[in-house]
């Protein structure tokens, strides 16, 4: 079966073209980062019209580039939630249609879902069941996994997101948008002695997350250094980057411990980010058990993961009906396995 996969719940247009028997086949992307670099971050509605300019025109480049027709695609899985509505309405709308135009299924695809099933686009890809860390610009949480649709939540951010904090954090520092990659780059020529922030909620049990203390850290130890030379923007960077590291490498430990799982999956924007691996790497020798992650282009938001679950679902008979359904606000813990999503 070969699957369109259709992303823009955000700032990104990602579209893919994914296989059942062979594999990914091809995927596009069109960020919108120099868009709204001017503003300082993402403009909801100058995301939705650059997603009606670019759609359209990707997904023609897309069948091309792979040399199919209309007649060689056998479903379309588009994004239709959590995100920014109107972003997700312009995917929604016309996945839903292109499937309606050409007689084909479509299937609904959760965001989050299609990061969490990332790491399946690479060789070897992790066996169910594992517990997955999901870190994007919207959330952190820890997840039990024990098949597609099949998610336990085990703990979830009480405030900010990691990647919110990192976005956050970089403006404080002056740093352009995206901030994440920048302050991250930042940090690598930082002091790690310098500073000490500390690990939230570390020092209680349980799985959940607070990341916007950090951010109030930082900019009372920018304010109380400013002005700031090159090398004490690069030590806070550090310090803050070294405790949202600590502190997710701490629960994710916690999380194989009480779970009694050996498996580890990374997904979502943050888990692009290279001192998490090497610390997750670590601590999962540590442990005795794996830890997988996809590439760095399938970290942040792409069309091939929505493509890639799109398929899972499409080939257990998931089905979207003609209305064209889109959620801002969508919890993962909703979805089921696809087998019970037949027949609803
Ligand atoms: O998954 P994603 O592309 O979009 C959402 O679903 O939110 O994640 C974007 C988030 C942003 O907050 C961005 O700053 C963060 O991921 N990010 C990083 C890195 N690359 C992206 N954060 C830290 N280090 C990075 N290397
Ligand atoms: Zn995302």
């Amino acid at each position: 079966m070969r699957v369109l996969g259709i992303e823009t719940s955000c700032d990104e247009t990602g579209v893919a073209l994914y296989c059942s028997e062979k594999g990914l086949l091809a995927h596009a992307l069109h960020s919108q980062i120099a868009l709204h670099a001017a503003f300082g971050g993402v403009v909801p509605e100058l995301a939705s019209r650059d997603h009606v300019r670019k759609l359209l025109p990707l997904i023609r480049r897309l069948l091309d580039d792979a040399g199919l027709g209309r007649g060689q695609v056998d479903g379309v899985a588009y994004t239709a939630g959590p995100g920014l509505i109107g972003a997700l309405l312009v995917g929604a709308g016309l996945g839903r249609s292109l499937a309606w135009a050409w007689g084909i299924p479509a299937v609904a695809v959760h965001h989050m879902e299609g990061h969490l099933l990332a790491p399946m686009l690479e060789p070897g890809p992790p066996a169910f069941p594992f517990v997955a860390l999901l870190v994007s610009g919207g959330h952190t949480q820890l997840v039990a996994v024990a098949g597609v649709g099949a998610y336990r939540l085990l703990g979830d951010t009480l405030d900010d997101a990691a990647g919110e904090a990192f976005d956050k954090t970089a403006k404080i520092l002056g740093l352009p948008y995206p901030g994440g990659p920048e302050l991250a780059r930042l940090a690598e020529r930082g002091d790690p002695d310098r500073f000490r922030f500390p690990r939230p909620m570390t020092d209680r049990p349980g799985l959940d997350f607070s990341f916007s203390g950090l951010k109030t850290f930082a900019r009372n130890c920018v304010l109380e250094h400013s002005p700031l030379d090159e090398a004490t923007r690069a030590a806070i960077a550090r310090a803050f980057e070294d405790a949202v590291l600590d502190t997710l490498v701490i629960k994710c430990r916690r999380a194989l411990r009480e779970t009694g799982l050996k498996r580890l999956v990374l997904a979502g924007g943050v888990s692009a980010n290279r001192r998490l691996r090497e610390r997750m790497g670590l601590m999962a020798t540590a442990e005795g058990a794996e830890v997988r992650w996809p590439r760095p282009e399938f970290c942040t938001d792409n069309g091939a993961m929505i493509a890639y679950a799109g398929c899972q679902r499409l080939l257990r008979g998931a089905r979207e009906p003609l209305e064209i359904d889109a959620r801002a606000r969508w919890p993962l813990t909703t979805l089921a396995p696809p087998q019970e999503a037949l027949n609803p």
